[in-house]
């Protein structure tokens, strides 16, 4: 089985990135695991602290162990925006692939300090840290015009040394949630391309990078939702960033909660009659598994990457 670190390379070199997958129950896993089977790609499945406390330890172990013998796919385990030493550990101590220390919040010394901390822990038993610099613009900003918010390509080059971290998520314009830019969207290629040639071997995460698929939040509105207004980046933005550039992971999250909500409320409009679970989960399962292989095939390219 490929490692992590190969596919730190490989990435780079050949023009593709891994997707980065949230999850937060059983059929997101499933729906995650299956599209990945379906395009032989390998993937990164991400829980959150949210979802940590969620699904529980146990859960987690063993679902994840699960989906690696089910699936036969390379599968990694990472925590995702663990805020403190104390939630890296316990990912750490819980047998995860790699651990992201978020504390980008923190001024630039005492985000060393931390990401350090964890950098140390995490090595000795053979994990890898990503961490960041530069701050994700929140849903309320006009992210175009928070350039202050973006990372600095000199002091990404100084964390790095500092802090020895394997990866850096960066912040070029993206933002996470279903509500990215007020207009236009706005990707900084130029601040992103100072980054790579300030820290050129150093794999980089884009963070916020769902798409928003219109047909997804036309489906929630029709069927009883409410999130007018809802969008993301365009996908042949995200496919020139996955190819063209330093990038190794993209994340998306945003993008499976519309696919299952959409799924789920179509589903439970169209056939009230229905009161086994199982039958709408069979559902969202399908979909999420169809937008996997969708992103994998079109916007990440890691068809045949396993
Ligand atoms: O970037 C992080 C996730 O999209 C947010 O996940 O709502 O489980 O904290 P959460
Ligand atoms: P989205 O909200 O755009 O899916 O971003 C997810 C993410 O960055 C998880 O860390
Ligand atoms: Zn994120």
């Amino acid at each position: 089985m490929k490692t992590l670190n190969f596919y730190f390379k490989d990435c780079v070199k050949n023009g593709y990135v891994i997707g980065a997958y949230n999850f937060n129950n059983l059929e997101t896993l499933k729906g995650i695991c299956l599209g990945c089977k379906k395009t032989s790609s390998p993937a990164i499945v991400a829980l959150s602290e949210g979802a940590f406390s969620y699904l529980g330890e146990n859960f987690i172990k063993n679902t994840f162990e699960s989906a690696k013998k089910e699936y036969k796919i390379p599968l990694f385990l990472h925590l995702d925006h663990g805020k403190s030493f104390e939630m890296c550990k316990k990912a750490v101590d819980l047998g995860f692939d790699s651990v992201m220390i978020d504390a980008s919040a923190l001024p630039f010394e005492e985000n060393v300090k931390l990401t350090k901390k964890v950098v140390a822990y995490a090595h000795k038993k053979g994990v890898l840290v990503e961490a960041e610099l530069g701050v994700l613009s929140g849903v309320e900003d006009n992210v175009s015009a928070q350039a202050d918010h973006f990372t600095n390509p000199q002091k990404a080059k100084e964390f790095v040394e500092k802090t020895g971290c394997d990866t850096l998520a960066v912040s070029i314009g993206t933002s996470h949630g279903a509500y990215k830019y007020k207009g236009e969207q706005k990707i900084h290629f130029d601040v992103l391309k100072k980054i790579e040639a300030e820290i050129p071997n150093t794999p980089l995460v884009l963070h916020g990078a769902s798409s928003v698929p219109q047909e997804y939040v036309e489906t929630i509105n029709k069927f009883g939702g409410s999130i007018k207004g809802a969008n993301g980046t365009n996908e042949s933005t995200l496919k020139k960033l996955a190819t063209k550039h330093h990038i190794y992971k993209i994340n998306t999250d945003t993008d499976i909660r519309l696919c299952y909500m959409a799924a789920l409320r179509k589903f439970l409009c169209e056939q009230p009659e229905v009161f086994d679970p199982r039958v709408p989960n069979g559902k969202i399962i399908e979909e999420i598994s169809k937008l996997v292989e969708h992103k994998n095939k079109k916007v990440f390219m890691c068809e045949n990457k396993k």
